[in-house]
């Protein structure tokens, strides 16, 4: 991300709403803050997805408060922290792994939303994508959230494409000729070419932690190579070179871990065969950008930070 895009989301700083609330310090994120943050992190999602009567991003406030312990303790992560009079209001993150930085989850405590934190929190992190000279941010929205898609228009992030998270039972499903098994760093060279052919750029530091996580899955056809998966779930992304691959990685998956995978509904061949196969949609999710954003030339599934 170019510094002017900084200067201008800056510029688009003076929030519009009435109510600015008075006393926000933001600070870096400790590990000690994985508790509050993570209870937050739990009822801002769960408050909103109630609301719209869509089931939780997060089982519980345990399985946030894991994530953010995860993202806090992360050296490729940074995090922000907003406090009002010494308490805890809210987070938020940059995933540092790629050339392209990854912003999210940013939550609120629901009693002070809707009153500027967000914004600030917003800024930081992009203040700090600026100071890294990164390309571009990208982001995945919840559709159905009105705030935030403004709030991240306003400061000037772009629709780039639409998702679907889908879940459902695994399918074991194996596409004749297409092998998958679990990537090896071995395999991180032929990964990261095959990123770059799709993206523009590699992903390699997210492999590894995918790789070290066991859940990183690769498949081979015609003894080549032709995709990979950090998981196939909320959390990981995938890259192939044709949808036959990424319904390998699809149905190999022994789970889809988190609320579902995010899949870009423009691919309707890959999406209704998920349909097809008995996968439910789950809610609509929005991939957003601010800076530079390559038109994928392959086959791709986003993870939610990036
Ligand atoms: C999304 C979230 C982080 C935003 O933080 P916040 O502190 O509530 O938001 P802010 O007050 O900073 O900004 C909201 C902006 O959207 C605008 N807005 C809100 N609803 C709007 C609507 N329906 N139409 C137009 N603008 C709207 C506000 O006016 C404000 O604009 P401003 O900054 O120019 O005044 C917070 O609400 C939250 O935690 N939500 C639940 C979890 C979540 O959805 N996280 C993001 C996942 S993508």
């Amino acid at each position: 991300m170019t510094k002017a895009l900084v200067a201008e989301a800056e510029q688009a700083a003076a929030p519009t709403s009435a109510a600015t609330l008075a006393g926000v310090t933001l600070r870096p994120g400790r590990p000690e803050d994985a508790a509050p943050c993570g209870r937050i992190c739990y009822s801002a999602f769960k408050t909103l997805s109630e609301y719209h009567r869509f089931p939780p991003d997060f089982p519980s406030p345990e399985t946030a408060t894991q994530l953010l312990s995860w993202l806090l303790a992360h050296p490729k992560f940074y995090s922000v922290v907003a406090e009002v009079d010494g308490k805890v209001v809210g987070s938020n993150f940059l995933d540092e792994r790629g050339t392209i930085a990854g912003v999210g989850p940013i939550t609120i405590d629901p009693s002070t939303q809707n009153q500027s934190i967000g914004r600030q929190l917003m800024l930081n992190v992009l203040d700090r994508a600026g100071k890294l000279n990164s390309p571009g941010v990208r982001l995945v929205q919840a559709t159905y959230h009105s705030r935030s898609l403004c709030l991240y228009s306003k400061l000037g992030f772009v629709v780039q494409e639409l998702l679907a998270t889908m879940q459902g039972q695994a399918l074991g499903f194996r596409i004749p000729g297409h092998k998958v098994r679990k990537a090896t760093k071995g395999d991180l060279e032929a990964c990261n070419r095959l990123c770059l052919q799709v993206h523009g750029h590699e992903r390699g530091e997210e492999l590894i932690d995918g790789i070290s996580q066991g859940s990183a899955t690769v498949v081979e056809h015609e003894e080549r190579i032709t995709g990979y998966a950090t998981s196939i779930g909320f959390f990981g992304h995938a890259v192939g070179q044709t949808n036959e691959d990424l319904k390998a990685l699809i149905g190999a998956a022994k789970q889809f871990a988190g609320p579902g995978f995010l899949l870009p509904t423009r691919n309707s061949e890959l999406f209704r065969w998920c349909l097809e196969h008995g996968l439910r949609v789950v809610q609509p999710m929005t991939l957003m950008n601010l800076g530079l954003y390559n038109e994928p030339r392959g086959i791709f599934l986003p993870s939610v930070l990036f």
